[in-house]
């Protein structure tokens, strides 16, 4: 099991537990299309937004593979939630993770995203002594893709059509970091 102490501070943010108390700025960003155009999901709205919420405010452990770690991403100078990070266990015996995130477009360009998932990174290769690290996403999702190598993982596949999302082939893009770059990146 493992379970980060919180708060968790980087240079400029501060990654917590999500409480029901996020739901006004949670809703702010997941019911943007622009948000959810790279996403499995739909724009949501309150009532779909609260469900998740509810999910995303028990994730703040791993307990077991599979387990999804999901943290709220606050701005402590103006004390604003930004966006959302998650670290998922995919594998105990192969120690294989892969990180995700969703930055609320009134925040974005500032380098947050970068700041908040190298932190989920650290989690992953220090907390959970992960092997390797994936971030995965769609080949039209260049802010997504421009963040994963920004990170410094490797570029290790381009799947043509491998997803059927919103009833349209999508091409995935499947980016890794190993425990070894990670620690040489120190
Ligand atoms: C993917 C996503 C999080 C990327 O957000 P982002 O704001 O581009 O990423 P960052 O917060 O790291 O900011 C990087 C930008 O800030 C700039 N920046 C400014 N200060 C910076 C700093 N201190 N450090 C790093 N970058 C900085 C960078 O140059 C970059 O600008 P550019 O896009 O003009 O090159 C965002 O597009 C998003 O939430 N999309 C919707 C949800 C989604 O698709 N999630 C991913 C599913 S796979």
């Amino acid at each position: 099991m493992f379970r980060p102490s919180y708060p968790i501070h980087t240079r400029r943010l501060t990654l917590r537990p999500f409480t029901m108390g996020d739901l006004d700025p949670v809703w702010g960003y997941q019911r943007l299309p622009e948000v959810a155009e790279h996403m499995l999901w739909d724009p949501r709205d309150l009532v779909r937004v609260k469900v998740a919420l509810e999910r995303m405010v028990k994730e703040d452990r791993l307990a077991a593979e599979g387990d999804c770690l999901s943290l709220a991403v606050v701005d402590r100078e103006r004390g604003v939630l930004v966006g959302q990070v998650e670290l998922v266990w995919l594998s105990d015996r192969h120690r294989q993770g892969e990180i995700g995130y969703v930055l609320d477009p009134r925040h974005q360009g500032a380098g947050f995203a970068t700041e908040a998932a190298r932190e989920v990174l650290r989690l992953g290769f220090e907390g959970l002594r992960l092997h390797r690290i994936v971030g995965r996403c769609s080949a039209a999702n260049t802010p997504s893709a421009a963040l994963l190598e920004r990170l410094g993982m490797r570029r290790e596949a381009h799947f043509r059509q491998s997803a059927l999302v919103k009833n349209a082939w999508r091409d995935e893009l499947v980016y890794a970091m190993l425990r070894e770059d990670w620690l040489q990146s120190l």
